[in-house]
């Protein structure tokens, strides 16, 4: 088999300054890709700017032989995600691959969550995500080609305490990866998702107060400096790559990766209860049937979960 590479071909990936998109930016451009090294350059909340950590990535790869350009816009404008795409094109003349990464926390319990808190999370990571892969998605249907690789979270899959506004806006990234998958098979464009855990300074930011600021003891010490290490992000970068390439052949799926792991998550239905008249005693009453998760199914459409249910209701046709 050969190596898997991105000669000719032009990637942008957002919040590359540091952590995480660093990681999937400098091996994009190891594997022959060139890269448009975005970020906005805040802290961890989201406030302020920098050019430095952009430049200084994309300098990194130029050191290393590859090629990159620094961009600052800031993808939680619909002008900054145009800003960003023109940049791309006007520099490399196309655009194969964007990497949707940049991030922010703004953690509160939920009845603190105001919209000074809100609105910001949604800004930088779902509205961002529509931001940048709009413009994109014009100019890869032009092309008939393109890979869109987000990122959502085990938060947004799963919930985490007094991350509301964040797991809200990870989720709806899932939302967004299966509706682009399906709007993109036509034209040549996949968009896959990647649930990443990597020691980066958000990780940090997302430790309890207690937990960040509480003396550790040395065995307790010696275990995070173990675990932080295996957290590598460079190596959830193989599986974002796997996903922007031209060869993959898996569409609106979310894969979790972290520490050289990696798996993939679904939505499964179960198989269900049915009644043609359904009372709430009978949800009481099945409600181990209905949440039994033997013989689940993973429906690709709302089509498929349609059809199950009227799959159910022919079963059944006499009502009463
Ligand atoms: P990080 O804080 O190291 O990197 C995020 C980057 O995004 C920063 O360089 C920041 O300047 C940039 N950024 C923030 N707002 C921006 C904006 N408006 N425009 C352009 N750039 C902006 O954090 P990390 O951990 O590398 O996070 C990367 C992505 O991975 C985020 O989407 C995060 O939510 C996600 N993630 C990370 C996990 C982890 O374990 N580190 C776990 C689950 C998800």
């Amino acid at each position: 088999m050969t190596d898997i590479r991105f000669d000719g071909q032009v990637a942008i990936v957002t919040g590359a300054g540091n952590g995480l998109g660093r990681a999937h930016a400098l091996l994009l451009a190891a594997r022959g890709a060139e890269v448009v090294v975005n970020d906005l350059g805040g802290s961890v909340v989201g406030e302020g700017s920098d050019a430095g950590p952009a430049e200084a990535v994309a300098q990194e790869i130029r050191a290393a032989g590859g090629e990159a350009v620094p961009d600052g816009h800031s993808v939680a404008t619909a002008d900054g995600g145009e800003a960003l795409v023109r940049a791309a094109l006007d520099t490399y003349g196309r655009l194969d691959v964007v990497v949707n990464n940049a991030g922010i926390i703004r953690d509160a319990p939920f009845a603190e969550q105001t919209d000074d808190l809100l609105d910001p999370v949604l800004a930088v990571h779902l509205k961002g995500a529509f931001h940048v892969t709009r413009p994109a998605w014009i100019a890869m249907r032009e092309q008939g080609y393109g890979r869109i690789v987000l990122t959502t979270s085990a938060t947004g899959l799963l919930g985490t305490e007094d991350k509301s506004n964040y797991s809200a806006a990870k989720a709806g990234i899932v939302g967004l990866t299966r509706t682009l998958a399906l709007e993109g098979a036509a034209h040549g464009i996949k968009a896959n998702a990647v649930a990443p855990s990597a020691a980066t300074r958000m990780l940090a930011g997302s430790m309890p107060d207690e937990a960040a600021t509480r003396q550790m003891t040395p065995d307790e010490a010696a275990m995070m400096a173990a675990i932080t290490e295996r957290l590598d992000p460079a190596l959830v970068s193989p599986v974002v790559a796997f996903l922007a390439h031209e060869s993959c052949p898996v569409n609106g799926e979310v894969y979790t990766a972290g520490a050289g792991g990696v798996a993939r998550y679904f939505t499964a239905r179960t198989r269900g209860w049915f009644h043609p008249q359904l009372s709430v005693e009978d949800v009481r009453d099945h409600l181990a049937e209905i949440r039994d998760e033997t013989g689940y199914t993973v429906p690709t459409h709302p089509g498929e979960d349609i059809a199950q249910l009227l799959g159910a209701v022919l079963a059944d046709p006499t009502p009463g």
